[in-house]
């Protein structure tokens, strides 16, 4: 099969086109031919081993798993004998958090994965679109900040894969969402749900008069102790970006009632329950994915490249 190899860390370069073996799979694991797949800011830093954290989890000298990429829809080719929810020909959308290997024509994954058979009327751009970022958008909104109705959502970031769907998602839990963006992408956000838009590049949120029940920085740009002014009494401050400062300030801010700081690795908390949820929110028109550009498998690098400008809206496809 075709597969984007990368047997060292390094710049988008280090990925190659090489043919391996098809995988075959073992007694609970379903083979799934890939359609397509997404590239975003944890790729790229998987592909450096940046921050280091990465190669001290993935492999110190080089990357344990050579072809990267966890977010997949495709074809189920083949079950293991004991595979008892799916069957060849299932549209199935899955996340490879573990092992990768998004990045190729086929992956085996275990039927226990976070899976979900996508609906008929969401093609496999769209399913592996939404999921990417709806899914830690959804983790952040829902279960983190447990958004309520009539709350206010300040969304940094919200042109992203994250944000765009966080815009998305909190006004679909009834929220009143202030979207942060640049005047660019203003238009973006609004056709998503934002109910008022900052330019950031115009003028700085942490400095507005009004009061958040949640910021979600989406793309982990700016720090609790600035955001914290313009926060509710009980205000939580949620960031995409692992700091250990905010780790830090999580930690101490749990311990006593009032404003709140919260990170996650949304991505290890993934489960069928979670992509089943967006599929059935994107079968009815509540959750739309919004696709910047798409790559054919063998660009990948280029794709990486394009990712790595900070730039994009909304997701990066992969065609196969
Ligand atoms: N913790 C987790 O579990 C988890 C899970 C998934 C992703 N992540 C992380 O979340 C972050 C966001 O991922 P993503 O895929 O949403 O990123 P992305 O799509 O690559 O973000 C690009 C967007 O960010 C906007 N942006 C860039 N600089 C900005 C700034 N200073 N202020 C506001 N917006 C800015 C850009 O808009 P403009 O062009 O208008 O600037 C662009 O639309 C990444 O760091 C990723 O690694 C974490």
């Amino acid at each position: 099969m075709r597969a984007m190899v990368q047997h060292s860390y390094g710049p988008p370069e280090v990925i190659t086109l090489q043919e391996t073996a098809k995988p075959s799979p073992g007694s609970k694991e379903l083979l799934i031919r890939i359609q397509a797949a997404t590239v975003g800011p944890s790729d790229c830093a998987f592909r450096q081993g940046n921050p280091f954290m990465i190669k001290l989890l993935y492999g110190l000298s080089r990357p344990k798993f050579a072809v990267g990429g966890t977010e997949l829809a495709g074809v189920v080719e083949a079950v293991g004998e004991e595979v008892k929810h799916f069957k060849p020909g299932d549209r199935v959308l899955g996340m490879s958090v573990k092992s990768f290997g998004a990045f190729a024509e086929y992956k085996c994954l275990s039927e226990e994965s976070p899976l979900a058979v996508i609906p008929d009327n969401i093609t496999f751009e769209e399913a592996v679109g939404v999921c990417d970022g709806g899914a830690t958008a959804l983790t952040f909104l829902r279960d983190k900040a447990q958004l309520r109705k009539g709350q206010k959502v300040l969304i940094n970031g919200a042109s992203g894969a994250v944000g765009i769907y966080a815009v998305q998602l909190a006004k679909f839990f009834g929220a009143e969402v202030t979207a942060v963006c640049s005047g660019a992408n203003e238009s973006l956000v609004r056709a998503a749900g934002a109910d008022f838009v900052i330019d950031y590049t115009r003028e700085d949120f942490t400095k507005t008069h009004k009061a958040f029940d949640v910021i979600f920085d989406a793309v982990g740009k700016r720090f609790f102790p600035e955001c914290k002014r313009v926060l509710t009494a009980n205000g939580m401050y949620l960031t995409t970006e692992p700091r250990m400062s905010t780790l830090m300030q999580m930690m101490w801010t749990s311990l006593f009632k009032g404003k709140r700081a919260i990170v996650a690795t949304a991505g290890l908390m993934q489960n069928k329950a979670n992509l089943t949820y967006l599929m059935e929110l994107t079968s009815s028109g509540t959750l739309k994915a919004v696709i910047d550009r798409r790559y054919p498998l063998e660009q990948l690098p280029d794709a990486h490249k394009y990712v790595e400008t900070e730039r994009k809206k909304g997701n990066v496809i992969i065609q196969f």
